[in-house]
């Protein structure tokens, strides 16, 4: 996309911001790869080098061998605590001090968003969050930076200290039931909202997905930043086939030079 149309679509995104009184952020894996994440349908991406028929819950629970598998994906992709935000989620951090952020609305479990300024009671994770790990046997939580180690230590599964249950990473597998709170919430959330913009997603899983649709059919409008195309393309007043550290730093600025800051 050249930056001339770049800057006129980010005006129209800009304009929509400042018109908005509930903005909902809806974000993916897109978001993080200029984070170093690698993201899940991109070539390249987590589903090109791993089976996600191994990454079920089923698997996790009744497999050893498919444990090690997922401990491994985790271990090599998306166990990421030295990851740091990137310009898009510092710009979504810039609409929240604007004054202008309802609540962002996420499938990634990188906690970035945090990072990046979003206070966690505005940052609805439908997936988790890679922070923790569970004793599924006696509930004891793990940090990130303790199991990491542990991993690079080659531990292939790591299991409780405590009483040598099997721990799970704390985040959503295929066919495990979302965090009803979380998924009640957000969804709450999106039928409220006027405006939601999808950064970085292929639309593609469910119930996340819904999100997004949920606010449209509510009457919101629709912005999408993604560098390939999704199945709700054709309902966006603004869509900018563009990498979104660009196109939301572009965004943020608008709306900052418009607020007058
Ligand atoms: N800027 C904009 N878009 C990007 C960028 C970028 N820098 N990098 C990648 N993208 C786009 C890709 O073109 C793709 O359309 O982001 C999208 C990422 O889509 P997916 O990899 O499918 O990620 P996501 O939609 O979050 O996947 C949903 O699937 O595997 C499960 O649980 C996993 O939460 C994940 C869910």
């Amino acid at each position: 996309m050249d930056s001339q149309d770049l800057d006129a679509l980010a005006e129209k995104a800009a304009d929509l911001i400042l018109e908005s009184r509930k903005l909902v952020v809806f974000t993916g894996a897109g978001i993080s790869t200029e984070s170093g994440i690698p993201d899940f349908r991109s070539p390249g991406g987590i589903w090109d080098r791993f089976d996600p028929d191994d990454f079920t819950i089923d698997k996790f629970l009744n497999n050893p061998e498919s444990r090690r598998k997922q401990w491994h994906i985790l271990k090599e992709g998306l166990l990421t605590d030295k990851a740091l935000p990137n310009p898009a989620h510092d710009a979504i951090a810039e609409l929240y001090r604007l004054d202008k952020l309802d609540c962002v609305i996420t499938q990634n479990i990188d906690n970035l968003h945090q990072k990046a300024g979003v206070p966690g009671d505005r940052v609805f994770e439908l997936h988790g969050n890679m922070q923790w790990a569970i004793c599924l046997e006696c509930g004891r939580r793990y940090p990130l930076d303790e199991i990491k180690p542990r991993l690079d230590r080659g531990e292939e599964i790591p299991d409780c200290e405590e009483c040598r249950g099997m721990l799970k990473p704390d985040i959503v597998m295929f066919g495990e039931q979302l965090p009803v709170k979380v998924l009640e919430e957000a969804s709450r959330r999106a039928m409220a909202s006027d405006l939601c913009i999808v950064i970085g997603s292929t639309l593609v899983v469910y119930p996340a997905a819904l999100m997004p649709i949920y606010a449209v059919e509510s009457g919101a409008k629709l912005v999408i930043v993604n560098l390939s195309s999704t199945p709700m393309d054709h309902q966006a007043a603004v869509l900018i086939r563009a990498k979104a550290g660009e196109a939301m730093s572009k965004i943020a600025q608008k709306v900052k030079e418009k607020v007058g800051r």
